[in-house]
């Protein structure tokens, strides 16, 4: 692996440190306002956390990509600068965010609050990746497997959400409110579909390799499902402007479409934990836990929405923590877990030492445990609250609370195991990424 690759391996590391850390600290400012808005208030908390993870999401899976498409397409040299260049100025970038939080100079819109300008070196390094990887892509000839088309329009998408999701910066735009929402919250929404194309693209990857089936990555039925990937990227955003008004077939349409993408998923994950040869199976061990795992938060998270969806429920459901733990179920059980699966391939871990894979997978079932906890303690909190904010019509915020804390504090404690598992997995591969050979 190459030094600016491996440079790139453990900033993405030291980012879900960071967002687990801080999720932490922040939901003991949200429990304990009058201790913690003295010098780490929630406001400022909030934007650390949500924009340590959405960058951990996005650096781990370019550098995934930016790794593996030295395999897909033949590299060139040229494309190598373009990488280095993407790479330095992305963490250059996100450190000028991190300093501006710190110095409570925000100013952007919700999950990107930092000062708007530096908007313009996070695109010019994204253009800077899309030369690394479409430069080799283009030169490379033949049919290629989905796994790069969803690369491919997961790169491509970001670009296009990234620029709608700044359109606010026109005047034109915030002339109405509404219409500033409803664009900022589809640009969001679709913003999730593109880094999902990259994800779920590395997912089928990595199946394929452990496999060592390239046909699973191959034929029209695959193809299909990436054409609903594709749907729901452009689509799905419709359940994200809820808020907005907007004629109830679109809400229908979009939800319904939402779903589809996670049964894409499910059924990608199925058919690869059926057809695996144990000997496969256990020389990737590690690797294959962590893309079963998001299988079960998959289900999970479909559960979840299904029920969300139907509007008796979204009634009390909406603005409640249990948006949260969607957000978060989904952040943290599917997107981080294939990530961590593709960082372990990356770094061969299950071809280390028994004590270390012992270390692996001692955290990676304390990280399930402890999230399963954290996610149904979000989901309690968000039905006490809307139970009692729209059944028993409550006005007043500290009476709506009073029995949403214990669930909030559950949620909490539950965190402190995530913490620990996350970090100390980020710990050790970052320990083994400063050790891996150059290639
Ligand atoms: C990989 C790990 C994590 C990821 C990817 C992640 C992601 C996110 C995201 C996307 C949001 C925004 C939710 C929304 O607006 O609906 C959020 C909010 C939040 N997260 Fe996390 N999170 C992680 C771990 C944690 C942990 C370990 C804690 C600690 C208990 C935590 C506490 C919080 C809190 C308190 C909020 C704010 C909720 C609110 O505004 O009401 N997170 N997180």
């Amino acid at each position: 692996m190459q030094k600016y690759l491996r440079l790139y391996l453990i900033t993405s590391l030291c980012l879900l440190s960071a967002a687990v850390l801080f999720g932490l600290v922040a939901s003991w400012a949200f429990l304990y306002p009058e201790t913690y808005n003295k010098f780490l208030p929630f406001y400022q908390l909030r934007p650390f956390h949500v924009s340590a993870a959405l960058f951990w999401i996005i650096s781990a899976a370019t550098c995934g990509i930016l790794h593996y498409k030295k395999e897909a397409f033949p590299e060139t040299k040229s494309d190598n600068i373009f990488a280095q260049l993407f790479i330095y100025t992305w963490i250059g970038t996100i450190i000028a965010i991190f300093v501006c939080y710190g110095l409570k100079k925000f100013g952007g819109r919700e999950y990107w609050e930092f000062p708007p300008v530096l908007g313009l070196p996070l695109l010019i390094s994204w253009l800077l990746l899309m030369c690394a990887y479409f430069i080799p892509l283009l030169k490379t000839r033949g049919n290629k497997p989905i796994y790069v088309w969803m690369w491919t329009t997961g790169i491509f998408f970001f670009l296009i959400t990234f620029i709608e999701q700044n359109l606010w910066l026109v005047p034109w735009f915030r002339q109405s409110y509404l219409r500033e929402l409803t664009i900022q919250w589809k640009a969001n929404g679709a913003t999730v579909g593109a880094w999902n194309q990259m994800i779920y693209g590395t997912s089928l990857y990595l199946m394929v390799k452990i496999s060592g089936d390239g046909k699973k990555a191959q034929g029209k039925t695959v193809f299909f499902f990436y054409l609903l990937g594709l749907t729901n990227l452009m689509f799905n955003w419709g359940h994200h402007i809820y808020n907005a008004p907007a004629a109830s077939w679109i809400r229908d349409t979009s939800y319904i479409i939402s779903m589809t993408e996670w049964v894409f998923l499910i059924r990608m994950i199925q058919g690869f934990r059926k057809t695996l040869e144990e000997g496969r199976k256990l020389k990737h061990l590690i690797t294959y836990r962590f893309i079963i795992a998001s299988e079960f938060w998959v289900f999970a998270n479909l559960l979840l929405t299904l029920a969300m969806s139907v509007p008796a429920i979204n009634r009390y459901t909406h603005g409640t923590h249990i948006t949260v733990a969607h957000s978060m179920g989904a952040t943290i059980g599917i997107n981080t877990m294939i990530l961590l699966a593709s960082f372990s391939y990356i770094l061969g871990i299950d071809q280390k030492s028994e004590q270390l894979r012992k270390t692996i997978r001692f955290n990676f079932w304390l990280c399930q445990f402890s999230l399963f906890i954290f996610w149904i303690a979000l989901i309690a909190a968000g039905v006490i609250k809307g139970y009692r904010s729209v059944v028993l019509n409550m006005t007043s915020f500290q009476e709506i609370m009073l029995p949403v804390m214990p669930a909030l504090k559950t949620f909490s404690v539950a965190g402190i195991g995530v913490v620990i598992s996350l970090g100390i997995i980020s710990v050790v591969y970052i320990i083994q990424a400063i050790r891996c050979k150059e290639a």
